[in-house]
């Protein structure tokens, strides 16, 4: 069986792009049954639309309050059957009413290592703090911003000289692989939530640790 998932963007949509990429692959056990921009402008309904996708604009300045807008969202994605909700950029914050809709069934993906640097302006940040890792993070969406239980986490280094784009490229090259990679597991029925804290079967960790700078002595 292949889970039928919607997709929810704001921008340019290069996660968009990776996960078609992945769906487009033999025995990908996934595929995109609608994808929904709140922009009307989204680089990414350009993609949706080159790969030949169901798309929907649901301009949230054209609904009276979040409430109606979420209502919308809702009724599009169950109405192409839709049984994953997978935020890729999409920019508006989601009430309670949406997210405990979604259950279990909604997961973002976040350019930091969560739950350290949640928000925007991630990159800078990181730089700023002087961290010497950075990443990105797949979860379980839950009502609080950039919260949930973590599916994928995948780790970069930050490196001397950095500048906040450099730091963003190295992450979202990361962010193509462990967005599909979730989608897969959850697909393939491997994911489950149990205590707030997601179990994937048959999933192995690295062994060792990770040093950044490494060498210096
Ligand atoms: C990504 O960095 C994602 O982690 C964040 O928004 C950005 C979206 O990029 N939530 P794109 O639209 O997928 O290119």
């Amino acid at each position: 069986m292949t889970l039928r998932f919607g997709v929810l963007i704001s921008g340019r949509g290069s996660n968009l792009q990776a996960i078609i990429e992945a769906c487009a692959q033999p025995g990908y056990p996934a595929e995109i049954a609608l994808v929904i921009s709140n922009e009307p402008n989204a680089q990414g309904l350009v993609r949706a639309q080159n790969a030949g996708l169901t798309i929907g604009i649901i301009d949230h300045r054209s609904f009276v309050d979040r409430a109606a807008f979420e209502t919308a969202l809702t009724f599009a994605l169950e109405e192409a059957g839709v049984e994953l909700v997978c935020l890729a950029g999409f920019m508006r914050m989601l009430t309670h009413t949406f997210v405990d809709h979604w259950n279990d069934r909604l997961i973002n993906v976040h350019p930091s290592l969560l739950p350290a640097f949640k928000g925007l302006d991630v990159h800078e940040r990181v730089i700023a703090a002087g961290a010497r890792f950075s990443g990105c993070t797949v979860h379980f969406v839950r009502v609080d911003m950039d919260a949930g239980p973590i599916i994928v986490q995948s780790a970069v280094p930050v490196l001397s000289h950095d500048r906040p784009e450099d730091l963003a490229a190295r992450v979202l090259a990361f962010e193509h692989e462990s967005l599909p990679m979730a989608i897969k597991w959850i697909a393939e029925n491997r994911v489950q939530v149990i205590d707030g804290v997601v179990e994937i079967s048959g999933a192995i960790g690295p062994e060792g640790g990770l040093i950044n700078p490494s060498g210096a002595r």
